[in-house]
């Protein structure tokens, strides 16, 4: 309890005014300071970052002779942690080359219950430096740490084991057919969850006996590079997993090589739609994961503490930086200002700050250029006439910090409710009818996420089956498992990563 609440009570005392004796007359708990804890920082003296990273290719660790240096900063203190290189199309294509070669002599010709050692043997290197891997996610991309340790690690490494567990068995995946795997595949990673999507793409891929060129995103390469040496200490044979680190022309660069069998993208809607007319008229398969803007649908009858446990975890987990966020809540009427009064006090009560403190809820936004983009939306909000509530915690003096937002008295055709703004801030409209919800919620040009609240089952099965979306989830949110297919509608983008559809995308069935 802060010195403030106590102060409170004991003045209350001393003055000879009796303690309330009513359990509602005190209600009115004052959020902002009510809850205080005491710094507890996971401790960083451990990790030995290198000053300068290099691109992973053909088993080795090589210092690129042309191109310049990035630098990667921590968004937290905006500090520079590292440098890397920035990958030229000769990087890339000696990349693809030592993929290729790797293919064709070593990864291509294992059976699939070698390669499974192989990827077991990761998954499990990847829990023996799951608190390194963690506390490098939370500094070089600023989600918290009780994130990073909680979630990502651990679903990365279950990614592996889950596929792991595939590779001798898929003539049991596609019965009375062949799976014949493609090569090399080229994989484009984003920066929201760095390590879990490199899971997603290069554990499947691995599984089906592809081998890969993976470029992680410019402002958190680090964890990739840590991968890279866990596939070195693995034994991999070289060139199954390559590292090319860059912007988005050395992503170009793995999409226009025409030695590259297919491409897997996680990333923008607008660097997504430039992919696949790049890849128009060639025979290369792809894979794209776009963007987001997730219908979060409250029914009258929906528990409401449960509830605003899930809207909280929807929007503000890893600082909204998720592509199937519930970034629009359409909450039936009847109970919207109570639901959105027990909203506001719980979003008092998150703590934002430190990414490598373990009581912090939400952490530092990604970049400069990200926070810039999430603070340009919450002016188009205000100037679209929208009422903006942010919650009333202190943030840190340094670094690229947003208060969890929420916007009420929105419409339909706001560019907050119908655009990503990839960042913690929630709209809220809300809705008579089911169909009116269901109206509500399909009006965007994404379909990749949404969630339904309700106590009816059968409303649930009705609701979610009208929702164009490639996964509804219903009295939760953001639950992710590697057996679990995952991907969009429309805009959102096509194919499936995850579970035994995930599989598809990597083979070719004779
Ligand atoms: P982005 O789509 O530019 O970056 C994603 C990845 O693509 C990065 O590795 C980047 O280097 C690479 N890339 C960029 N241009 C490329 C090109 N022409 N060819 C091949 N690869 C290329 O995303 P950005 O600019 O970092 O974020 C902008 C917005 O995109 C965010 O505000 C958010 O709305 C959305 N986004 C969505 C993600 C998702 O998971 N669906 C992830 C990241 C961003
Ligand atoms: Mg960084």
């Amino acid at each position: 309890m802060s010195k403030k609440t106590q102060e409170k009570e004991s003045g209350s005392e001393t003055n000879g005014s009796p303690k309330p004796t009513s359990p509602n007359a005190d209600l009115k708990l004052d959020f902002s300071s009510f809850w205080d804890y005491s710094a507890a920082p996971e401790s960083s003296d451990f990790i030995d970052l290198k000053k300068e990273y290099h691109h992973y290719i053909g088993g080795k660790f090589v210092k690129p002779k042309k191109g310049r240096m990035m630098k990667t900063v921590n968004p937290a203190t905006e500090e520079v942690i590292a440098e890397f290189a920035e990958g030229t199309s000769e990087d890339v294509n000696n990349a693809v080359k030592a993929a290729r070669k790797a293919y064709d002599k070593t990864w291509g010709k294992l059976n699939g219950r070698e390669r499974g050692k192989y990827i077991f043997r990761l998954a499990r290197m990847i829990q023996e430096r799951s608190r390194e891997l963690a506390i490098v996610e939370s500094m070089d991309g600023g989600k918290p740490i009780r994130e990073s340790r909680d979630v990502d690690v651990p679903l990365a490494a279950a990614h592996f084991f889950y596929y792991a567990g595939w590779a001798d068995k898929l003539d049991y995946a596609f019965p009375g057919r062949k799976a014949k795997p493609l090569g090399v595949c080229g994989q484009i990673i984003p920066w929201n969850f760095p390590l879990l999507m490199l899971a997603w793409k290069i554990a499947p891929a691995l599984a089906t006996g592809n081998t890969v060129v993976l470029k992680p995103a410019e402002t958190t390469p680090l964890t990739a590079l840590i991968f890279a040496e866990i596939c070195n200490d693995a034994g991999l044979p070289d060139g199954v997993v390559n590292i090319v680190t860059g912007a988005g022309l050395t992503g170009a660069s793995i999409v226009d090589h025409p030695d590259v069998n297919k491409i897997a993208f996680t990333g923008s809607t607008e660097v997504g739609k430039i992919i696949q007319k790049a890849l128009a008229g060639t025979d290369k398969k792809f894979t794209l994961e776009l963007g987001g803007k997730g219908p979060n649908i409250v029914f009258e009858d929906a528990p409401l503490d449960q509830t605003v446990e899930g809207i909280i975890n929807a929007i503000f987990f890893n600082q909204g930086h998720v592509c199937c966020a519930g970034s629009r809540l359409l909450v039936q009427e009847g109970i919207a200002d109570r639901l959105i009064s027990k909203l506001k006090d719980r979003m008092d009560t998150l703590m934002v700050g430190d990414p490598l403190d373990k009581n912090t809820d939400v952490g530092a936004i990604n970049s400069k250029a990200q926070f810039q983009k999430i603070n340009e939306y919450l002016e188009i909000g205000v100037k679209e006439g929208a009422s903006m509530y942010q919650s009333n915690g202190s943030l840190p003096q340094k670094g690229y910090f947003c208060r969890p937002t929420i916007f009420t008295d929105v419409g339909q055709s706001n560019r907050i409710v119908q655009e990503e703004i990839f960042g913690p801030v929630l709209t809220i409209q809300t809705f008579r009818t089911p169909a009116e919800a269901v109206d509500k919620a399909n009006n965007t040009p994404y379909g990749l996420a949404g969630g339904v609240w309700t106590d009816k089952g059968s409303k649930i099965f009705k609701i979610s089956q009208k929702m164009q979306s490639g996964v509804v989830w219903a009295n939760t949110y953001n639950k992710f498992d590697p057996t679990s297919p995952f991907g969009g509608y429309k805009e959102s983008g096509v194919g499936r990563e995850g579970g035994l559809q995930g599989l598809y995308p990597y083979v070719n069935l004779d």
